[in-house]
């Protein structure tokens, strides 16, 4: 464990110290939970943003994409239901001044429970060899059975707590658990109370009489809003779907995990409406079509698993998350969710306003229901970044830094490199240069040994090193460098393009998921 937290920490500081990404206002110590992508950063999420927003709109006929504005009526927010309940349940400690997530502490000691079960699992594993039967010493070993049950009982009683919204219950769960401050290693706990997500402001002058409004927690309610708008506009026929890419904001009370948990990000949700009854049908195949999507991406298919829902919200009929192996262990990426037509039935009830669908083949009036696929840009950023990382030991003791990036992906497709700085070498390169930047994002490098400046685009998953030489002035040859096998191949720069062509575009990804 100890060791993945110090791969992660390498991970973060490689994603600093090579322009991917930057902490908000470092200058001023920095904005807690609030990041800047920097100059490599900002083409990787781009193509993250690209892959999806194509794979959405320009594989399915039927789906369309918006920008809807951040600012909304704050109406919205009310009828949407996270005015009164998109709350987290907090808790200080008097002695530290820390404040923390009172469900977080649970869940963090249920997972130290768990930490024992698996140790007392390794230690036996390690004793019995291959004839070890886990699921046998699982069932049988009286020690694991205890914490199991302990375990399954603190679970319970937090599962209820959080259902009835029992705020003086999940103080005494901390408290007959006996779960300390990390920071003072206190229980000088505070009650628990209601701390709700969203950044308020004032539109308008006081004057005027300002009106409080939110910035937006999630994009979807943007395409709630303008179901209408784009059914009508669009002469959309169910079922259909609108896409949107966009930031949102929360007010996390504890964010943490470096871009995991931020208060500013981005979102990719697409609304897929339905005909009433055929919600699980689509839900399904949603499921499904999002799972190829992250597996096409070829970053190990064991690293991801599906984590259905089994408590759900009171207006979703199924839901399921998208989860990662990151290196703190699995983790929500995207969530999948039958919402039936709690959102447009809202919107209708508070705006007033008819938000129906005329369906001429049942030839009768209805809201939609809909499958919401809501995933993070920063979170997948993150998975990417995460999976690429490799330090790899090379022949001879050497080491090198290579971020593995699918090469759609990668944020510099090709570096275009003289072998020296002179002789008309650079003149050559930056011609081929020239050449190229139009159809790839293309680096120019004539600075250092060649050897360092392979190491430099290694560094930042340049996935081709297009290298001139002599012999280029002779016959207009170069050496293209493959990133993950260091080989080297001798071609024209009309091959290096067509190759280029095939290797880096978009096209080779989005071919996959058909
Ligand atoms: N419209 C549904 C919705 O917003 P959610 O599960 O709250 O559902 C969807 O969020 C996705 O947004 C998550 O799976 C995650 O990838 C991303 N996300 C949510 N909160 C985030 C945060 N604080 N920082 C980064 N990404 C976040």
């Amino acid at each position: 464990m100890a060791k993945q937290e110090d791969v992660f920490k390498t991970i973060v500081a490689h994603a600093k110290e090579y322009g991917f990404v930057f902490q908000s206002s470092e200058i001023y110590d920095g904005l807690s939970a609030v990041y800047d992508y920097g100059q490599n950063g900002v083409e990787l999420k781009n193509n993250i943003k690209r892959y999806w927003w194509e794979a959405m709109t320009m594989l399915h006929d039927n789906i369309v994409g918006i920008d809807s504005a951040i600012f909304m009526h704050p109406s919205v927010w009310k009828a949407s239901g996270h005015v009164d309940a998109f709350n987290d349940p907090l808790i200080d400690n008097r002695d530290s001044k820390k404040r923390y997530r009172a469900d977080v502490l649970i869940e963090d000691e249920i997972g130290k429970m768990e930490e024992k079960i698996n140790k007392e699992v390794a230690k036996a594993a390690k004793r019995f060899g291959d004839s070890f039967d886990e699921s046998m010493f699982r069932q049988t070993n009286p020690r694991v059975l205890d914490y199991q049950r302990k375990r399954d009982e603190l679970h319970a009683r937090f599962a209820k707590a959080m259902e009835d919204n029992d705020l003086v219950d999940l103080k005494q769960i901390i408290l007959d658990y006996g779960i300390v401050c990390p920071v003072s290693g206190t229980r000088n706990w505070t009650d628990v109370r209601q701390f709700n997500l969203m950044f308020k402001t004032e539109m308008g002058s006081t004057a005027d009489g300002a009106m409080d409004v939110y910035l937006r927690p999630e994009t979807a309610q943007g395409i709630f809003v303008n179901y209408l708008n784009v059914q009508k506009t669009g002469r959309m026929r169910l079922p259909f779907g609108i896409a949107q890419i966009g930031k949102a904001f929360r007010n996390e009370i504890v964010a943490r995990q470096f871009i995991f948990r931020m208060r500013e990000f981005e979102q990719m949700e697409m609304q897929f409406f339905v005909r009433p009854g055929d919600e699980l049908k689509y839900f399904d195949f949603w499921r499904q079509t999002r799972m190829r999507w992250h597996k096409a991406l070829g970053l190990g298919d064991d690293k991801y698993r599906f984590h259905d829902h089994e408590k759900l919200a009171h207006y979703a009929n199924a839901a399921t998350d998208i989860e990662f192996k990151m290196p703190f262990g699995f983790k929500e990426v995207e969530g999948i969710h039958s919402r039936t037509n709690f959102d447009l039935a809202q919107h209708e009830k508070f705006s007033g306003k008819k938000i129906q669908y005329f369906d001429p083949e049942l030839n009768e009036s209805y809201v939609p229901y809909v499958i919401e696929t809501s995933i993070g840009v920063d979170r997948m950023f993150l998975t990417v970044l995460c999976s690429a990382y490799d330090e790899q030991q090379l022949e001879g003791g050497d080491s090198r830094v290579v971020l593995r990036f699918p090469a759609a992906l990668a944020p510099v497709k090709c570096a275009v490199l003289p072998l020296v700085k002179k002789d008309g070498l650079p003149e050559k390169a930056r011609e081929i240069q020239h050449r190229l930047r139009f159809d790839f994002t293309c680096h120019y490098d004539e600075k250092d040994s060649i050897g360092k400046r392979y190491r430099r685009e290694d560094a930042i998953g340049t996935p081709y090193c297009i290298t001139v030489d002599h012999q280029t002035l002779e016959d207009g040859t170069v050496t293209m460098r493959h990133r993950d096998s260091m080989e080297q191949q001798r071609l024209s720069v009309d091959e290096v393009e067509r190759i280029l062509k095939e290797e880096v575009s978009l096209n080779s990804l989005l071919k996959k998921l058909l």
